[in-house]
Formats: C-alpha cells, structure tokens, sequence
C-alpha cells in the first residue's frame, strides 16, 4: 500500500484529467498485480514482445515505430525496437517512473502522454461525444504501429466515470463503449504502414475444480478482428481476487 500510495503522490502527469479520472490509479494497480502475478504474466508478455518482433520484420521501413497504450513497457522488446528503427514512441496517458527510467537509457525513444481516443477531456466535462482521433495519421515517417492491450481498456473508465456521474444510462454506456472501440479500429486502420493489434479476445472464468463458471466479452458485443495468432493469459491466478475463481484471457494478434 505505501508503494501504491508513494507513486500516487509522485508521478507527474501531463494530463491532469488521468489523475482526476482513475487512470493512474488504475496503472499502479496494475503493476502491483504483474508483480504478484509475476509467474503467470511473464509467458503472455513474452508472447506480446514476439509478436512485436514478428510486426517489425513485415515493417518495410524502419523509420518511426509507434505504440498505442506502452504503459509499464513490460510487453515490449524496447532494446530491439530501438536498435531496429530511427525513433520509437511510445503513447499513454500515463507513464510510471519504472517506465521513464527504462525509456531514458535510449536516445531514440520517446514517451508521449497522450489520449488515444482524443475524446477524454469531453468525457471528463460529461459529454459523450465520441471523437475521430487523427494525431500522427499526417506523419508519413511511421513505418508500424503497435496497438498492445489497449482496445478493450479504452471505454472502461470513461464508462465508469459517465455512469457514476449520471450521465449515462446503462443502454447509453453500451453504445459509447462500442463507438469507442470501433474508433480506435478504424483509426488504427488509416496508417499508411505496418499496424499490428494485440487483443483479448475473451476471458473464460473457472472454479477451483477447473469448471467454467462464466465467459467475459470485453469487446461489448463487437465481434473482435480475425488473429492470426493466439494464447492464454492467466489473468488472475486463484487467490489474487478470490480463492474460489481464477481468469483466463484468450489474447489475439491481428496484423493490418
Ligand atoms: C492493460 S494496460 C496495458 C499497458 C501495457 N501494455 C502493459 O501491459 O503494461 C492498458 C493501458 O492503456 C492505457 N490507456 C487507457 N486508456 C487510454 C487512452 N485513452 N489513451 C492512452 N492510453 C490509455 C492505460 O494507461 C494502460 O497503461
């Protein structure tokens, strides 16, 4: 708890509204869950950092790669990606100092807090307005893009933050999520080069007898891109929630 409540109070935030919102609580809760959960996390970071590898040798330039949703940077190959183009950038609307520090050791890289759905700050005001995000789409140097367990985090806290603020009816949240989602498909399809998409695709809940219990759509009913590559994820071990029911995401790879 005081690791949690010290990078609370300690880590700047170019965007105010990610602090306000629940984002950055959100980022050190997770961390602290991959440290726990060190031991089922590292193989699905481990298949991430491939699939990224396997991005960058169909990438045919090597100018500037980007990554939507970067976060803890523990699911990307950063020493190759650095070697292999002349900038990387990484995008989130919030960066730990774990990851600063990280970034720092190379001159190439770059950190940008940045909202990838470009509609937060209406959000924040309890608008539902769904924007087209446009940043980069002029920048004809960005050779591939890397969308990494991203999409299907993109409406839950805006959805929470409208429902709790009573701006949004249960209906209304089911629509604003999936306009959400369809625009950062649609977005990540006006690049001009490589975009690789990684994915949940499902999660499937069992008991402690190993009998599925529930299935968890975290795409609210969209119908997730075809992968051409998949794996499981032990998203909560049995004993990180409850000791009665563990998690598993099915995560998909999808190139564009
Ligand atoms: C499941 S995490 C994955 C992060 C990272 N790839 C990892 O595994 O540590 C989702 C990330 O999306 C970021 N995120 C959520 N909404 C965002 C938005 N509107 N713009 C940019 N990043 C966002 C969160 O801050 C978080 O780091």
């Amino acid at each position: 708890m005081i690791w949690e409540y010290w990078q609370h109070l300690t880590t700047p935030t170019a965007i105010v509204l990610a602090k306000e919102m629940g984002f950055l609580k959100e980022s050190i809760a997770l961390a602290s869950r991959a440290k726990r959960c060190k031991a089922t996390w590292n193989p699905h970071y481990q298949n991430c950092q491939a699939s990224i590898v396997q991005a960058v040798q169909r990438s045919v330039g090597r100018r500037s790669v980007l990554i939507f949703g970067a976060g803890s940077l523990r699911d990307i190959p950063l020493a190759y990606l650095a070697q292999q183009f002349h900038q990387v950038i990484l995008v989130d609307l919030v960066f730990l100092k774990s990851a600063r520090a990280q970034a720092q050791s190379f001159d190439n890289v770059v950190l940008i807090e940045h909202d990838v759905t470009e509609s937060l700050q209406g959000f924040y005001t309890q608008q539902t307005h769904v924007e087209q995000p446009q940043a980069w789409l002029n920048d004809a140097s960005i050779d591939l893009v890397i969308s990494l367990n991203l999409i299907t985090q993109l409406p839950l806290i805006p959805v929470r933050w409208l429902l709790s603020h009573g701006a949004l009816t249960e209906l209304q949240a089911d629509k604003l999520a999936k306009k959400i989602i369809y625009g950062h498909l649609h977005y990540l399809k006006q690049f001009a080069g490589e975009v690789c998409l990684i994915a949940d695709e499902y999660g499937v809940e069992y008991d402690k007898a190993g009998k599925e219990t529930d299935k968890v759509d975290p795409w609210w009913g969209i119908e997730p891109p075809k992968a051409v590559q998949n794996w499981s994820w032990e998203l909560m071990p049995l004993g990180e929630q409850t000791t009665q029911i563990r998690q598993v995401n099915h995560v998909g790879v999808t190139f564009f």
